[in-house]
């Protein structure tokens, strides 16, 4: 949520931030603007719109310094202007700042700074960052020289509640940045005579693989040649330097219309790196290399309790399912902004798992510090490496999905849910499950990727069928057991980047108000796989089309639905139960995707979304 880029070095810096903060835009795209050090000048170009209209105003301005400051915005203090867009400059112009996450004292902050005569153009929190500041620096005149920048923001974060990103240049030191972060994520790229931030390791992957991940409370000063790290409270850090472990090619479209279609494409390879190496020698359990609690802690458990938010609360009901089903462990799943708050009792051996793709979810990351306040071991599956929740969990699994750039969660989410399959058969194995069962599921997780590519065969056939239903009004998702997160999934996935409304329902609980909606242009969506419940669905499927309902059906290979009863047929293969609810998940990712693009939808950027949300 929002997007800092800065540089330090020998190159012009514009282009880099630019092409930087085009990487970064997924984070927030109302707005965007850059500060750059040139001539003794702070030179700011600001635009509300996306990073394109920045880039344009960029280029006619020929910018030819080598320092920089950037940011691409998600609005939370003020509207979307010019005005409000970062970089802002402090009154006496000597400070130019860019932020993310919000600054909850900067009312009294702003009171303090106008009556010492500092003057205000915009409506945000980070500007009164800016100026405060400023004020440090212009009282910080004994410090030794090289320091004053970075004292001043020192100071300054002493005085701040809240959380921030921040970066911040000072027109008396033109190849110096000082950044500062805590509760949002920053990263120091270490290059060959040059130095580069950044909120994500996209912005930063094309010119170095070295980089420094940021932690709470920690400043970093950055000029060409080198970088120090010390803390709010003035304490040393000695740098640990990590290597990112893909490439920019993987965060870019490679022909791909959209990343969304790109990534939904990726899920068999996502599936295999997240099973590679991770089952035991005679192929009857899985492993994880991670987690840092032994079998026989685990056998101590006697309740799960996950949390997460979207699509990954999503990933957290399959888990519930798959757990009790094959595990018999009793799990329950909350959502990370309201376990935080609520204070929910937990057993005494029960042990909390989150759920994050970007491993920077400010809730989720908040449910993950309360569970671990109360001293409960908080593990978490996470697909960003050094992410801030890989960091601070008690252990975990980490998904190896590569960078997911477009805003709705594909691969992630299918990665996800095979990771919480294996964890199923890790703890079920431990308990009841037999070997033979245990060899029967691992073979039918390893089907998985091929599973996956039968369906995504089929995607033409979907395409035909989303310019069908494009301009409906409303979609319903009906599904049971594993699939009944499926169609909650499915339903999210249509409304964020179609703006349909669409919701998601137990199959049988449709008649329990929904059904009320049913009219020729709301269709329904119903998973109808071959199993215990088919008839119940089908059911459920007579009643939608007694009301002359559409239907479009999820239907097994092979299965025997009533002649006539769908409009639309989308076919998956049998596959074991574990891997019913990632195979079930392609053909309705497929009909979003497709149904936004027929009505011309901005499917990487929908409207008011951001990918990763570091604010409450
Ligand atoms: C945002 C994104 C969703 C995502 C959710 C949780 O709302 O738009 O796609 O599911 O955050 O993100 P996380 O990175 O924690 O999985």
């Amino acid at each position: 949520m929002c997007g800092i880029v800065g540089y330090v070095g020998t190159q012009k810096a514009a282009s880099i931030l630019i092409e930087g903060l085009k990487r970064l835009e997924y984070r927030g795209y109302d707005s965007a603007g850059v500060a750059i050090q040139q001539e003794g000048r702070i030179d700011v170009a600001k635009k509300a719109g996306r990073v394109e209209v920045l880039a344009k105003e960029v280029a006619r301005r020929h910018f030819s310094g080598t320092a920089g400051i950037s940011h691409t915005r998600w609005a939370t203090h003020g509207g979307v202007t010019d005005a409000n867009a970062h970089p802002h400059l402090s009154s006496d112009g000597k400070i130019a700042i860019v932020h993310n996450g919000v600054i909850e004292n900067y009312l009294s902050i702003k009171k303090f700074l106008l009556g010492k005569g500092y003057a205000f153009v915009s409506e945000t929190d980070t500007e009164v960052l800016g100026n405060l500041i400023a004020y440090h620096y212009a009282k910080e005149t004994d410090t030794k020289p090289g320091s004053r920048l970075l004292e001043s923001v020192r100071k300054t974060l002493r005085h701040v509640e809240g959380t921030y990103g921040i970066a911040a240049i000072c027109i008396d030191s033109p190849s110096e940045i000082v950044a500062a972060r805590k509760g949002s994520p920053l990263l120091l790229g270490v290059g060959e005579g040059e130095h580069i931030l950044a909120s994500d390791a996209a912005a930063l992957v094309s010119r170095t693989r070295n980089v420094v991940y940021l932690k709470d409370g920690e400043l970093v000063q950055i000029t060409p040649d080198s970088f120090s790290i010390s803390t709010v409270d003035s304490l040393e850090v000695s740098p640990v330097i990590d290597q990112i472990t893909w490439s920019i090619k993987d965060a870019e479209l490679s022909g791909y219309a959209h990343f969304m279609e790109k990534e939904i494409f990726e899920q068999p390879a996502a599936l295999e790196n997240a099973m590679r190496g991770r089952f035991s020698e005679d192929g009857s359990t899985a492993n994880f290399g991670g987690l840092n609690l032994s079998a026989t802690d685990f056998r101590q458990i006697d309740r799960l309790v996950f949390a997460s938010c979207g699509t990954g609360w999503h990933a957290c009901l399959v888990a519930e399912h798959l757990i009790e089903r094959f595990a018999r462990v009793p799990v329950e799943v909350d959502y990370a902004s309201e376990f935080r708050y609520r204070n929910a009792p937990l057993d005494r051996d029960a042990l909390f798992f989150v759920i994050s793709q970007s491993g920077e979810t400010i809730d989720t990351l908040a449910a993950l510090r309360e569970a671990q306040r109360k001293g409960y071991k908080a593990l978490a599956i996470c697909n960003v490496v050094g992410s801030t929740i890989a960091r601070e969990s008690d252990g975990g699994i980490y998904q190896h999905a590569g960078p997911e750039i477009g805003v709705a969660s594909t691969k992630a989410f299918t990665s996800q849910l095979l990771i919480s399959a294996m964890l199923a058969l890790y703890l079920a194995r431990l308990r009841d499950m037999s070997y033979s069962d245990g060899v029967t599921y691992v073979q039918g997780l390893k089907a998985a990727p091929d599973l996956v590519r039968r369906v995504l065969d089929q995607a033409p056939r979907i395409k035909e069928i989303a310019q069908r239903y494009a301009q409906c009004s409303d979609f319903l998702f009906l599904g049971r057991l594993s699939l009944f997160p499926i169609a909650l999934e499915g339903a999210l996935k249509l409304k964020e980047i179609s703006y349909i409304h669409a919701e998601g329902y137990p199959a049988a609980e449709m008649k329990h108000g929904p059904i009320a909606l049913i009219s020729e242009r709301c269709p329904s969506v119903f998973f109808v796989p071959q199993g215990e419940l088919f008839n119940k669905i089908v059911s459920s499927m007579q009643e939608i089309k007694a009301r002359k309902g559409k239907i479009i059906a999820i239907v097994t290979e092979g299965s025997d639905l009533p002649a006539g009863l769908a409009d639309e047929t989308i076919w998956i293969p049998d596959c074991h139960e574990a891997v019913l609810p990632i195979v079930a998940t392609v053909p309705v990712q497929l009909l979003s995707y497709y149904i936004a693009v027929a009505r011309k939808c901005d499917v990487d950027k929908p409207r008011n979304l951001a990918k990763s949300v570091t604010v409450e």
